[in-house]
């Protein structure tokens, strides 16, 4: 299988989990966009759910595709959260933000009694941080929070270049909230709890893309077919 195969897989399985009448969390990245567009195709077949998207263009496809929608305002519990994640420790500890989205990912996964997150084996590692752990930055003073976000690292282990995300044409990366995302950098997060804590004491931090303790399952999509990792 292809990872996209492998993507698709993992979203298909997701899809057992759905019952009529749930509440669901939407997320973003182009493996949740295959759980949408298979659940769009549940909903055009009867299927009745109502959905909170954690993008602007997860709410375009959903909507696109006749899935009912609504807020965490209108609802603010949800059933179960389907979102696809960069990086998947043995302790399900994840990062995501790799699309921009992890603020919202995070409010809305948050608000969900289970969040399953889909992906391909590629995404499983033994320890969190080639990936670059995404972090949204409020653009007011965000020179003062890059220093901060330094400092913190630093203290929990973490070395490494950050960077402001940009866009291709060279402009700053804007999320859905208005905001920077900075990557950082580190290569291996050593005490990915210390560093989570360290983050969030950070005023200009929004949020950071280390989900520790949200994730319930995750469906991992390989050649041999999907496997359930789960920590007890
Ligand atoms: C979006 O902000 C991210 O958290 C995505 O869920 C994550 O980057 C996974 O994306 P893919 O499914 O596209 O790899």
């Amino acid at each position: 299988m292809s990872p996209d195969e492998q993507k698709r897989a993992a979203a298909a399985k997701a899809l057992e989990q759905v019952r009529d009448g749930m509440k669901l969390g939407l997320g973003t990245g182009s493996t949740a966009a295959h759980f949408v567009d298979l659940l769009g195709e549940r909903v055009r077949g009867g299927m009745s759910v109502i959905c909170v998207p954690t993008s602007e263009a997860t709410r375009d496809q959903a909507a696109s595709l006749d899935i009912p929608l609504t807020t965490l305002d209108e609802t603010p519990e949800l059933d179960l959260t389907i979102d696809g994640a960069d990086e998947v420790d043995p302790s399900l500890r994840l990062i995501k933000g790799g699309g921009g989205a992890l603020l919202r990912e995070k409010i809305v996964a948050s608000a969900s009694a289970r969040m399953t997150v889909i992906v391909d084996e590629s995404k499983v590692v033994e320890t969190l941080g080639a990936f670059p752990l995404p972090i949204e930055v409020n653009q007011f003073g965000y020179r003062a929070s890059l220093d901060a976000i330094e400092k913190a690292s630093r203290a929990c282990g973490c070395g490494g270049e950050l960077r402001l995300r940009q866009t291709r044409e060279g402009q700053p990366f804007i999320t859905d909230s208005r905001q920077f995302i900075v990557d950082c950098h580190f290569g291996v997060i050593p005490d990915p709890e210390s560093l989570a804590l360290g983050l969030s004491a950070i005023p200009g931090v929004l949020e950071h893309g280390l989900f520790i303790g949200i994730a319930t399952e995750c469906l991992v999509a390989g050649n041999g077919g999907v496997r359930s990792l789960t920590v007890s």
